[in-house]
Order: structure tokens, then C-alpha cells, then sequence
């Protein structure tokens, strides 16, 4: 099968596509025909090992200390079972299938296996492969965040900071599921994106700080990684929720200690992934697709979100070309 494969950590040119061997699935696998995958902020700070401070250690024993341990990069899929393995329940030949592999990699593939019981679910029937690829990075962060650690509240007042990206997004508009009151933080040329998403208020980062304004928010989600809660301060509300995503091993540790600042790493399940296939399918939320690539060119998008300006998110379209 063609395959993107991951040699060393570095700049995109360490991504080669290359011929690898399809894999076979075990008795409690399938197999996954993809047809999207994505290349996300986190697929990009992993390959070139970018990783907030203090987590250097322990995110090489996962992902390989001197070299990837996954031969291929990526996590997001959307595609259809192809076979299953003797013991598997809950699928079956055909089914239109999107998830994460999460740790394990593997999306930039033409097939990849997954255990029945991993972040693997139906996927939502109103949008395409590459739409259902596009709405996991930001879903998920977003439920784990927004839904599950700060337990956002109708009529709550919401700040996002980094309102265009994947997560941003995806928080706007489930925010606003939620019956929050948005307010998101973009540039000048994403306004009308943030605005259309559904924020009732816009803060150009260009020419207006936020933490100047007097305005209090129940919930800041900083999706930059620019914010401190001593910058914040004047501007949460007494029980407010400051959510950091994208933070070193110091804030994460002050976090176990100030109930009010939230960080850590958002998790996958397919209670969260079912949850975010009914928000899709109920239209509460839609895929914001940057650009797309074929998987030939995985590399390229690597080299674009790189950037830090897409805006939501940047898919790998794969074509199967039958023989
Ligand atoms: N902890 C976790 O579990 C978790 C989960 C998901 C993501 N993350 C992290 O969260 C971060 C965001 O992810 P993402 O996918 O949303 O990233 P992204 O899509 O790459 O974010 C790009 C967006 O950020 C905007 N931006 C850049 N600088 C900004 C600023 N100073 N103020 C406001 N907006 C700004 C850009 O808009 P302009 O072009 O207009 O500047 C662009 O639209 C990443 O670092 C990712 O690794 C963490």
C-alpha cells in the first residue's frame, strides 16, 4: 500500500512516500480502507519534537526515543471497513467508519488496523470523507476541554483565543451548541469566518488586547499558547475557567493546584466521537476545511500548517486507485 513514511524527527522532508506492506488485521481488528486523513498543529509539533516544555522525556518514550517507533505519521481517518478479524462485533465489511488512531499513527496511509474497541465509530452520513477527517482534531480537543473539564453552561460568557485554527473552530461553534455567549480572538482576515462560525463578538489580535477591554468571560479556552493566568486575571470571572491547552509542565502542574486553570491533553472515545458525529449530523457543527492534499503530497501540508495561519483544518485526500 502507499504509505507516508516518518524516518527521523525534523522538517517535513523527513516524510517520504514510500511502498509498505498493507497490514492484517488481528482477531479483535479491522481493516480500514482510508479515504481522509489530516495533517494537524500536534501531527506537525510531534514530527519535528516541538513539545511544550517538561514533556520532552516522556513523549519520547512513547512515540520513540531516538526515532519514531511509528513508521507512519498521522492520526485522524475517515474511510470504510475493508475486512474484519475473527472476534469483531461491532463492524462489518462496508461500513463508513471515522476515528483517531491516536498514539498508535498510522493515518497517512492508504489502510491502517485498529482494535473494534478503539476511538472508531459510525461516521456522520451528511458530510464526506474528507469533512469527517476534518471535524475530529478540533471535535475532540473541544468536547474534552469545553464539555467534559469545564462543564460549559448556557448563557456562560466563552472567550477563544486562536478562533480560526482547528480547535477554535470547533469551540465557537460548540460553545454556541451549548447556549454560550462566544466571543472569539482571530485577525482581520478571519473575522467573517469567526462571525459566520456563530461568535456574537470578534477581538481583532491586530488591534485590540483582549485583557484591556474590562470585559469578563466564565470561560477563557486559550488555543494559542500566549496567555498566562496572571494575563487573564482581570478579565475571568470568580468561578471562572482558564483553559490552557498548549502548556508547559510548569502551568500543568499548577493546575492540580488552582481549580480554575485547566490543562492537560484531551483524550479519544467513542462516546466523544458518537457525540460529535450528532452535533455534525444535527448541522450544530461543520467542517472548516482549509486545504486539502493527496497523501502523495503529505509533506506540503506539513509544511503549511507549519505556518501556524491555517485556518481549521487541512485534510489528506486518498485516492485508491483500483487495479
Ligand atoms: N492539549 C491538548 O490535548 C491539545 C489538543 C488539541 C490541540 N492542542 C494544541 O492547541 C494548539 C492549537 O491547535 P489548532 O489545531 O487549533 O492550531 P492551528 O489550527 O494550527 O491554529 C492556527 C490558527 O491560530 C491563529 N493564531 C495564530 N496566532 C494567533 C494569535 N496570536 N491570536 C489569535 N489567533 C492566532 C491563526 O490565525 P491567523 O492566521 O489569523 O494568525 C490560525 O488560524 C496547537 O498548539 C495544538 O498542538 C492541544
Amino acid at each position: 500500500m502507499k504509505a507516508i513514511a516518518w524516518i527521523k524527527y525534523g522538517a517535513p522532508e523527513v516524510l517520504e512516500l514510500r511502498e509498505l506492506e498493507k497490514p492484517t488485521p488481528n482477531s479483535d481488528e479491522v481493516l480500514i480502507k482510508i479515504h481522509a486523513s489530516s495533517v494537524t498543529a500536534g501531527d506537525c509539533r510531534l514530527r519535528a519534537f516541538k513539545i511544550p516544555m517538561g514533556f520532552w522525556l516522556p513523549t519520547r518514550l512513547v512515540f520513540g526515543l531516538t526515532k519514531p517507533r511509528n513508521q507512519i505519521p498521522g492520526m485522524d481517518i475517515s474511510g470504510e471497513i475493508e475486512s474484519v478479524g475473527k472476534a469483531v462485533k461491532l463492524f462489518k465489511k462496508g461500513d463508513k467508519v471515522y476515528g483517531t488512531t491516536g498514539m498508535k499513527l498510522g493515518a497517512n496511509a492508504e489502510y491502517t488496523c485498529l482494535s473494534e474497541n478503539s476511538a472508531l465509530v459510525k461516521k456522520p452520513n451528511n458530510i464526506t470523507h474528507e469533512q469527517a477527517a476534518a471535524v475530529i482534531f478540533g471535535g475532540l480537543a473541544t468536547i474534552h476541554f469545553l464539555r467534559d473539564k469545564a462543564n460549559i453552561q448556557k448563557d456562560q460568557k466563552v472567550l477563544v483565543n486562536g478562533a480560526s485554527g482547528a480547535v477554535g473552530t470547533a469551540s465557537i461553534q460548540l460553545a454556541k451548541y451549548f447556549g454560550a455567549e462566544v466571543t472569539g480572538i482571530c485577525s482581520t482576515s478571519n473575522i467573517e469566518l469567526v462571525e459566520s462560525l456563530g461568535a456574537k463578538k470578534v477581538i481583532d489580535y491586530t488591534k485590540e488586547d483582549f485583557t484591556k477591554n474590562k470585559e469578563v468571560y466564565d470561560v477563557i479556552l486559550d488555543a494559542v499558547g500566549n496567555l498566562s493566568s496572571l494575563q487573564c486575571k482581570e478579565s475571568l470571572a470568580k468561578q471562572g475557567k482558564l483553559i490552557l491547552i498548549n502548556t508547559g509542565l510548569l502551568t500543568n502542574l499548577l493546575s492540580i493546584a488552582r481549580k480554575n486553570i485547566i490543562c492537560g491533553v484531551a483524550g479519544e472515545s467513542k462516546e466523544s466521537l458518537d457525540f460529535l458525529r450528532e452535533r455534525v449530523e444535527a448541522g450544530d457543527i461543520e467542517a472548516v476545511i482549509d486545504r486539502t492534499y493527496p497523501l502523495e503530497q503529505t509533506a506540503e501540508a506539513h509544511r503549511y500548517v507549519d505556518t501556524g495561519h491555517k485556518k481549521g483544518s487541512v485534510v489528506i485526500s486518498v485516492e485508491h486507485k483500483e487495479i
